[in-house]
């Protein structure tokens, strides 16, 4: 097996489209939010089949602005996932709220809607589902489980386009849901996010919101057609998009389901190396719903091997495969275990999951020479240390 140089965990998928869209932004003098956001804000909205979406300049802001729109108070609770990135609930903690983290299920990874039902409290104000690496959560019971307790949803697609529940597009679910176009996101922006909602006061506030508490179409007052005047009504965030990022969004968006169909590619070429051998479980599948195969999140069968997950990924790196993990579990943080005395047996499913979980390398442009020296180094790595 011949290395062909260093594979990343990942790479932008970039062709003309996106440098093209991108000069003519630069070049026309409107680099901040404008005429490129409210088109890409439009034509996103159109693709999800959703009522509203208010772009922000990543899932972490649109999400705050969401909680901010829901009107959460010190004090309330929020319940998310063990396993997701800190984001998902260091936004609850801006406004002295706390995060009430529960466990997952173990074959999806997915908030388990039996922990949920168990974690509310008359505190409980919203729930946050993490559509892990782009497979949505059990929408149906969770739905159920929102209305019988009075309580918001706010549904963390970060992974999750495109997906789909039911033949339904995330996105289009529940009152608010916030996609993410961070660097190594399935549209990618650099940074970014979107706020999708069903609402249009919830959509008008995170608006506002996002530009300083601004009441007009701040973005505007610098042309002809805007006017100089404007009235701040709260006290806002500096959260917008900017006309750049939304050149790169809608050049993304184009191909965004040519991007999946590369994504599946691979992820079927994994599954079919991986799925009957005795060392490794392959991601999870539900005939229900479809993942946007964001990450490919394989597992480790511990009692067959003889190396931990750690020396795994080490052993992966050595022969130039850079993998990653997953997400280290919200409680094993300092700051989430100390604030919420957290201990990590109270969640026995996260902790087997974070123990067998490394994130093989899958993105758009990956070249077979490449998918195959995965292939043949995660097999060699497993063989070479079988128990
Ligand atoms: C599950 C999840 N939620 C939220 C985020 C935060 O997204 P952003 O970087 O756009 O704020 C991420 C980012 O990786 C994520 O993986």
């Amino acid at each position: 097996m011949s290395i062909p140089n260093i594979i990343p965990f990942h790479k932008p998928y970039i062709t003309d489209d996106e440098i093209n869209e991108v000069v003519d932004s630069v070049k026309s003098g409107w680099w901040t939010i404008g005429p490129k956001t409210k088109k890409f804000e439009a034509e996103f909205n159109d693709y999800i089949g959703s009522n509203y979406s208010v772009s922000a300049n990543s899932w972490t802001a649109a999400a705050h602005l969401a909680l901010e729109a829901i009107n959460l108070q010190e004090g309330d609770e929020v319940i998310v996932p063990a396993i997701t990135f800190t984001a998902t609930a260091e936004i609850i903690c801006y406004f002295k709220a706390k995060p009430v983290i529960v466990d997952v299920q173990k074959d999806s990874f997915n908030i388990s809607p039996v922990e949920i039902e168990k974690a509310i409290t008359k505190k409980t104000k919203a729930i946050i589902p993490v559509h892990y690496a782009g497979l949505p959560c059990d929408m149906d019971e969770i739905t159920d489980i929102a209305n019988n307790y009075n309580l918001k949803i706010i549904e963390d697609a970060a992974h999750s386009l495109p997906a789909t529940y039911k033949q339904k597009k995330i996105g289009t679910l529940s009152e608010i849901t916030c996609f993410s176009f961070y660097a190594t996101k399935t549209l990618a922006t650099g940074e970014g996010g979107m706020l999708c909602t069903s609402n249009e006061e919830i959509a008008n506030r995170a608006s506002i919101m996002r530009m300083h508490g601004m009441n007009r179409d701040a973005w505007n007052r610098y042309t002809s057609q805007g006017s100089w005047y404007y009235e701040v009504i709260a006290p806002g965030y500096k959260y917008n998009f900017t006309d750049l990022q939304a050149a790169l969004g809608l050049a993304q968006l184009k191909k965004v389901d040519l991007l999946y169909e590369m994504r599946k590619t691979i992820s079927d070429l994994y599954d079919t190396a991986f799925n009957d051998n005795e060392y490794l479980i392959t991601p999870h599948k539900q005939e229900d719903r479809e993942s946007a195969i964001h990450l490919y999140p394989l597992r480790l069968n511990l009692n067959k091997i003889k190396i931990n997950r750690g020396q795994f990924i080490e052993e992966m790196k050595n022969r130039g495969i850079v993998c990653s993990v997953h997400f280290i579990p919200l409680y094993r943080h300092p700051f989430y275990r100390d604030t919420f005395s957290l201990c990590h047996s109270d969640f026995p499913v996260s902790e087997k999951i974070y123990a067998e979980q490394v994130s093989l390398p899958i993105w758009p442009g990956m070249t077979d020479l490449q998918i195959n020296y995965i292939i043949e180094n995660v097999l060699d790595i497993i063989k070479l240390n079988a128990k």
